[in-house]
């Protein structure tokens, strides 16, 4: 029997051909929001990785929405054509299907690149103010300005804006991003959401900004096509966002139609109490798929094939997400199918690597 590793996973008009996805990573190497040529060569290799999914990193809805000037963005024609230019290339060569993750920084946005350590960026230098639900910054970075209503609505319609931009240059599948204490993470937890009107207070109303947000988008992303949702599952802090709200958030989300969820969990504060082993969020991700039945997509040190094959099996999980596992091997997908026993399609140009093909006579293939 195969393995569920390299089973296929239908999601709406969607067929992932398995369940191995590159989890979204900002490469901080846009320009103005547009994908430069290391999109291409980063995004190339990993669409030719093997994956079924690729996860484009973090895009901000506006030049505000980024955390840091090198941002990709998707708030502009100019940002459009340039990342539909990696869609094409990426299509072209590899057999991923394409995501893209679907952002606004929220507090912790104006800072630099993080090979220059993401330090607050002066005014007068290039910087913004950045938005949140309260005006509380993030340790050493700069005061957040409140969200009125009006700036409620503008975010929300950035976001519609750009998923209009992303069906048009004709990815398969959007993420919004609601995790790591970012924007919609912001209004979710107690920690950063200090407001009093409708969308503070209670966990029905801190709920309030991400599920309009997500219903919004829902309403222009085509029917046919995916739309899941990245959270932090808890704050790991006393009195922040816990597992329990993540659960009935989901609940929430399932009525709007959320196709799946990541459970990805921190963020918020610095201080947080995260211990990281191998597999750290699994937990979170079964509790969520058992409690609620959402499909949920497990990440965070998932680094061997045989431990992805069994949080999918065990079922804990129904999709897996490597990050830094397949920047350090973006050839993991084929070695993973050498250890479960899977017959595997590579490119033909890389046809000649697979171990079975590297004696004897390369013209009379061995399998
Ligand atoms: C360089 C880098 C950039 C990242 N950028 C993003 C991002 O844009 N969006 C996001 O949700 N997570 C981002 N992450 C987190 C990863 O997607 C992933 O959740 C995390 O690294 C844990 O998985 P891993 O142990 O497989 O790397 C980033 C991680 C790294 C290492």
């Amino acid at each position: 029997m195969g393995s569920m590793l390299f089973s296929a996973l239908q999601m709406r008009g969607l067929e992932l051909p398995n369940r191995i996805v590159v989890s979204p990573m900002g490469q901080y190497s846009a320009e103005n929001g547009s994908a430069s040529d290391w999109h291409l060569m980063h995004l190339g290799s990993l669409a030719v990785s093997g994956a079924g999914l690729l996860v484009f990193e973090a895009t901000a809805v506006h030049p505000t929405a980024r955390l840091s000037p090198g941002d990709l963005g998707l708030w502009s024609d100019e940002n459009a054509a340039a990342l539909e230019r990696a869609v094409v290339f990426c299509r072209k060569f590899g057999s991923a299907k394409l995501a893209l993750q679907l952002w606004h920084a929220g507090r912790k946005g104006s800072v630099s690149v993080a090979w220059e350590r993401q330090q607050p960026i002066p005014k007068d230098k290039g910087g913004w103010t950045p938005s949140s639900a309260s005006a509380i910054p993030y340790p050493g970075r700069h005061v957040p300005e409140a969200l009125d209503e009006a700036g409620i609505r503008n975010t929300i319609q950035h976001h519609v804006d750009a998923a209009k931009r992303a069906d048009a240059i004709g990815l398969d599948l959007i993420e919004v991003h609601g995790a790591h204490g970012y924007l919609i993470h912001n209004f979710l937890s107690p920690i950063t959401n200090q407001r009093t009107d409708q969308y503070g207070g209670s966990l029905e109303n801190r709920m309030r900004f991400g599920l309009d947000l997500f219903k919004a988008v829902r309403e222009v992303w085509p029917e046919r096509k995916p739309l899941g949702i990245r959270i932090s599952t808890t704050d790991w802090v006393d009195g922040g966002w816990e597992v329990e709200d993540s659960v009935e958030f989901v609940r929430r989300l399932k009525d709007l139609g959320c196709d799946y969820v990541t459970a990805s969990s921190g963020g918020t504060v610095p201080e947080q109490r995260l211990k990281v082993y191998p597999g750290y969020q699994v937990p979170h991700a079964e509790k969520i798929r058992r409690e609620t039945g959402m499909c949920t997509m497990a990440v965070g040190l998932i680094t061997e094939p045989r431990q992805a094959e069994e949080i999918l099996v065990s079922g804990k999980a129904d999709l897996v997400a490597l990050g830094r596992g397949m920047l350090y091997n973006p050839r993991w997908p084929w070695h993973a199918a050498v250890e479960l026993g899977e017959d595997f399609s590579y490119p033909k140009q890389y046809e000649r690597s697979h171990p079975s093909m590297r004696s004897g006579d390369f013209l009379k293939p061995a399998r």
